[in-house]
């Protein structure tokens, strides 16, 4: 499942159709990144090149040229070349570029210093996310430097500069049907693996075995990169908040929490479940637990149309504050507690953010200095939690050791909410029922 060409031509379309006349944009995919020696780190598109081109071959640049008659979009990427094609795999070469990804024209990426200059030339505006490509910056300011020295020429170069990412991330923010379809895919996915992980873990594991568990499942549905690198962490190790060395052994009695999610078609699911070692919660475990869950209830209940990015994080802020006072574990009156956000020694992140092809994804969280209102169409994570780290000055050795995060992918609907991650379960009888099965 993925994307339609079509909807590439028609974000292409919705971006040329906002951009100034006599402008020009630019978007190159991200750079690859040597290991060590000659041994490079996977690659991954750049998100917003993605978005534009759905081309996902390194070595690129895509050009767009409203109303230019000869071609308004222009891919420059690798020639074909049957010897390196043997040794790195297939490329689509200049022909694939405008066959199957639909460019107006392509050339080879080599070109670049020759033939965007004088794009460049004719254009008045240059839409470019300046600061996230340091080479392509560095070029950029040769290729404008190079415009300027020939001004007696009557050569004039672009008179403006506009951050392109301004654009490009605010229609990013709003999922399209196939966009939702294709993050729906990832997150159930993703669920069914969280759920394997519940089934299969005893004490004795190691937390790299849950980890290779996860990316087995995920890659057995066809989803073969993760969205990030997984968390799992037991015991006192979930109160580290990105904890990604998941080398320690999980201990009869503790929780273990999982913080996993594929990626397909470049599109993120970002799913956390803790859950017991040996199956049963153990009395302060199920106590802070269910806490977290109705935190998580509440800021889920806070999700729709007209309702402002922080209406969830309050909702979870409040129900956790006097969850914790009923604990014993915050001492005063809980609306002083909740005016002095008492609760950030045990709740120190925020209850979410947007999700899309970047896990955390792009998308302005206010606007004018305002939340921004949630709208139909925005995917957003909803993943309250509680970390008590050993050693925790005047808490009872019972709640020490214990960290626990819940977190969902949820889409806005035009009725409230739908959550995409659903099938993984997270009642406290659910997931005993599945542990003992
Ligand atoms: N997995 C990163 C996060 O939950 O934000
Ligand atoms: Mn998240
Ligand atoms: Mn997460």
């Amino acid at each position: 499942m993925s994307i339609p060409a079509s909807e590439f031509k028609r974000r292409r379309k919705q971006l040329m159709r906002m951009m100034d006349k006599d402008s020009i944009a630019i978007i190159p995919t991200a750079q690859t990144y040597i290991r060590n020696r000659d041994v490079e780190h996977p690659f991954r598109p750049d998100s917003d090149f993605h978005y534009l081109t759905g081309f996902s071959e390194p070595d690129a640049v895509a050009v767009l040229i409203p109303n230019r008659k000869s071609a308004e979009y222009i891919l420059f990427c690798r020639e074909k070349d049957p010897e390196r094609e043997l040794w790195d795999g297939l490329r689509a070469g200049l022909e694939g570029a405008t066959e199957i990804y639909e460019a107006d024209d392509a050339f080879p990426i080599d070109s670049l210093d020759e033939i965007l200059p004088r794009m460049l030339e004719q254009c008045e505006r240059v839409y470019y996310a300046m600061g996230c490509n340091h080479e392509l910056d560095h070029r950029m300011s040769e290729w404008i430097g190079q415009l300027r020295a020939r001004t007696r020429t009557g050569v004039h170069g672009p008179l403006e500069f506009i951050a392109l990412d301004h654009y490009l991330h605010d229609m990013r923010l709003y999922k399209s049907r196939s966009e939702q379809k294709v993050m729906r895919a990832a997150a159930k996915t993703s669920a069914k693996a969280h759920i394997a992980l519940m089934k299969q873990c005893e004490p004795g594991m190691h937390e790299y075995q849950l980890q290779a568990e996860f990316a087995y499942q995920c890659a057995q549905k066809g989803a073969t990169s993760q969205a990030y690198p997984s968390i799992v962490g037991g015991g006192n190790n979930a109160c580290i908040l990105h904890y990604t060395d998941n080398s320690e052994p999980l201990t009869d009695g503790d929780l273990v929490l999982i913080d996993a999610g594929c990626e397909n078609a470049c599109y993120a699911s970002d799913i956390t479940r803790t859950f017991p070692v040996n199956g049963t919660f153990s009395e302060p475990q199920r106590q802070l637990y269910q806490l977290v869950l109705d935190a998580q209830k509440a800021a889920l209940e806070q999700i729709k149309p007209g309702n402002h990015w922080n209406d969830p994080h309050d909702a979870a802020v409040k129900t956790i504050t006097h969850g914790l006072h009923e604990l014993g574990l915050l001492k005063g009156k809980p609306d002083a507690l909740l005016k002095e956000s008492a609760y950030t020694k045990f709740y120190m992140h925020k209850t979410g953010h947007w999700l899309g092809m970047d896990v955390h994804d792009v998308g302005d969280y206010k606007i004018d200095g305002q939340w921004r209102m949630l709208e139909s169409g925005m995917v957003l994570t909803v993943e309250p939690g509680i970390y008590i780290p050993v050693g925790s000055k005047g808490v009872a050795k019972k709640w020490q050791g214990i960290g626990i995060r819940i977190e969902d992918d949820v889409l806005v609907t035009k009725q409230g909410y739908d959550i995409l991650s659903k099938d993984a379960p997270k009642e406290i009888d659910e997931i005993e029922a599945l542990m003992a099965s």
